[in-house]
């Protein structure tokens, strides 16, 4: 059984899903073995509690910098032999420690289209109020591996979302969340559980 850590920072939607899909049976091989917060007062942690799951925060006023939030957030993960990280709605950056000594076992959700809309600055509504900005017609999310470039990983699952004239940033959002985001990071996480994800490079093998 994988051991999982969920790192959140706000509502945790995405949380939710992956609660649902080991609670339903559709995750068989992973379990939430613990849930960490960059603030204090996230709702993701209210729902983590509801599961039974232990939580921990870690605000970055407990800390004298960058360098130690990583060290205590790789020592949390040794403690729970934790096996996948996912970033879902993580607001902060992991450093280059963690993210080197959990190569190809990090995966984050990213509300668009990789390589549009990405990157440093481009996070929660932002990122949809550019797409909208720029004009495109087709949005989606992405799924992807952990690496020292922000949104850079390689790519594990796309799926795409139609714009629509009266979208707004909000509207555009909650679209990408029930149309993408909420079924692809279940699925990726399952997946990865199975075994049945490997990197070639930039390349992501999916095993049927
Ligand atoms: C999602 O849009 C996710 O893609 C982005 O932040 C949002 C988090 O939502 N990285 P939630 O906390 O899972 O509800």
């Amino acid at each position: 059984m994988m051991n999982i850590a969920v790192l959140v920072s706000g509502e945790g939607t995405n949380l939710q899903k992956i609660i649902d899909a080991i609670e339903s049976g559709q995750i068989k091989n992973g379990r939430i073995s613990i849930v960490i917060s960059s603030k204090d007062g996230a709702y993701a942690l209210e729902r983590a509690k509801k599961h039974c799951i232990k939580s921990i925060v870690m605000p970055k006023e407990q800390y004298s910098g960058a360098e130690d939030i990583d060290r205590a957030l790789l020592s949390i993960l040794a403690e729970h032999d934790i096996g996948l990280v996912v970033l879902a709605g993580y607001l902060r950056i992991l450093g280059n420690k963690v993210i080197k000594e959990y190569a190809n076992r990090i995966i984050n959700i990213h509300p668009s289209l990789v390589p549009s809309f990405c990157g440093a600055g481009y996070y929660g509504i932002r990122v949809h109020r550019a797409a909208l900005d720029y004009g495109v017609k087709v949005t989606g999310a992405t799924v992807h591996f952990v690496n020292e470039v922000t949104d850079g990983g390689a790519i594990i699952m796309q799926r795409a979302v139609d714009i629509t004239p009266q979208d707004t940033p909000e509207t555009l959002q909650l679209r990408v969340m029930e149309q993408a985001e909420w079924i692809l990071l279940p699925k990726a996480v399952g997946l990865f559980c199975d075994g049945k994800l490997s990197v070639d490079g930039r390349n992501v093998i999916i095993e049927e």
